[in-house]
């Protein structure tokens, strides 16, 4: 029987608590051997959680250093004093579990080091995407496959927030939906992770990782967040048959791998336009399966303790330290840059209205090889008129060029809006 150690007990620690007191016996049925958990490291009680026959220590380092402990599940949050935890752990021969994306995506390399040569095994489903396992489902569903691209919608805040903004009638602001994000336990501790996209790219790196065999290369990803994304945007985006996702997009290439976070126009039916709210959804595109799709709770209690619990009973099932990550060569993989990505682009452009404006806009264009798929033109008296382009697919240094060279017109009076459109299916 394995023996765990939990450390933390915020919201996903206490979910997992509850799961060790509520789901014993059908974990029982399932391993023949359930996990028991004998200690439990937390600065405070949870309210949700009888700790009246447990052991319970104040200091978390108490765990990673019990002799008795076979696993050691880390749900403190952060990079610092979780590294510190689980290198100590690792030191003492004990398994790892963890939900913390930061640290794997930034500390990863050196954390499965470390683990290979102490002969343990660290693992991390519930740090992309909650409760969805999509760790497993590429490493082990998937594993025969040449996986080609991963898609998906891996911040739930962001997609809340988008999906809010598009609801009709809906007038809440940004504050109020990010609350309610916050309440459900979904909002990082700095909503700015959320927002600005930090999150989604730390899963990015991850996902790529198990995904391609390539490094942990979170400086590598091209992260864009969702905070100039403006409801005009989303209301023409809709008049043009898309919606706006908050996507994470990995994608080998013959000369690299492409590694980008932003929003992105999908087009409304497509399933990835469809998934609303907090929920999350990883779409993979792999040789033989072809397109696959993963859709659940992103995080909260009940999900992210349901990815943890996952990759504890794997442990004790398994007790060996399988290749976490399974890295093919860490020198020579090229990751793409922003610019050199091929795509087509929606474009959103306020002008004085005036005769002659289009025609210095589509020349400006065509000078870059820009074509125009589609185009709408609002007068929108008394303020600016608005020029929405939706182009072909052209590369993105191209298209700086062309925004950088029409931002420069004395009649383009505000930023230009620029949102990467994307097909997955
Ligand atoms: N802040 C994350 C989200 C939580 O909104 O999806 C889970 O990583």
């Amino acid at each position: 029987m394995m023996r765990v150690g939990l450390c933390g007990l915020g919201t996903v620690g206490s979910g997992l608590f509850n799961l060790f007191s509520n789901n014993g016996e059908e974990i029982n049925r399932k391993t023949g051997d359930a996990p028991k958990l004998i200690q439990v490291g937390c600065r405070r009680d949870h309210p949700d959680c009888d700790l009246s026959t447990t052991s319970v220590t104040r200091d978390i380092f108490d765990v990673a250093r019990n002799p008795d402990v076979d696993i050691l599940v880390e749900l403190i949050g952060g990079t610092d004093t979780a590294k510190d935890l689980v290198m100590e752990a690792i030191n003492n021969g004990k398994h790892v579990v963890t939900a913390n994306k930061a640290l794997i995506a930034l500390h990863g390399d050196e954390v499965f080091a470390a683990a290979a040569e102490k002969n343990v095994t660290v693992r991390f489903e519930a740090a992309i995407a909650g409760g969805i396992p999509i760790v497993k489902s590429i490493r082990e569903g998937l594993a025969g496959n040449r996986i080609e691209w991963v898609a998906g919608i891996i911040n739930g805040t962001s997609n809340f927030i988008l999906s809010e903004m598009a609801s009709p009638g809906s007038n809440r602001s940004f504050e109020d939906v990010l609350k309610e994000a916050q309440d459900l336990g979904y909002a990082e501790a700095d909503p700015t992770f959320d927002v600005e996209g930090i999150d989604a790219a730390h899963k990015l790196t991850i996902l790529a990782s198990i995904a391609f065999g390539v490094p942990l290369s979170f400086s590598a990803i091209y992260t864009e967040g969702i905070s100039a994304v403006t409801s005009a945007d989303i209301r023409f985006a809709d008049e043009l048959g898309y919606r706006i996702r908050h996507l994470g997009i990995a994608r080998r290439r013959t000369d690299g791998v492409e590694l980008r976070v932003h929003p992105t126009l999908v087009a409304r039916e497509q399933i990835l336009a469809q998934v609303d709210g907090v929920m999350n959804a990883v779409m993979v595109g792999s040789d033989a399966a072809g397109a696959t799709m993963y859709y659940g709770a992103g995080a909260g209690a009940g999900p992210t303790a349901s990815a943890v619990m996952a990759d504890i009973i794997d442990v004790s099932r398994t007790g060996t330290s399988l290749s976490d990550i399974g890295f093919v060569d860490l020198s020579e993989t090229r990751f793409v840059p922003i610019e050199e990505i091929r795509t087509s682009y929606y474009l959103r452009l306020a002008v004085v209205d005036r005769p002659g404006v289009m025609a210095e806009v589509t020349s400006i264009l065509s000078e870059h090889e820009v074509s125009i798929e589609a185009l709408i033109q609002k007068d929108a008296r008394p303020s600016d008129a608005q020029i929405v382009i939706v182009t072909n697919d052209i590369l993105e240094s191209e298209i700086n060029d062309a925004i950088r060279q029409l931002q420069s017109l004395d009649e383009v009076t505000a930023a230009i809006s620029r949102i990467r459109i994307a097909d997955f299916r």
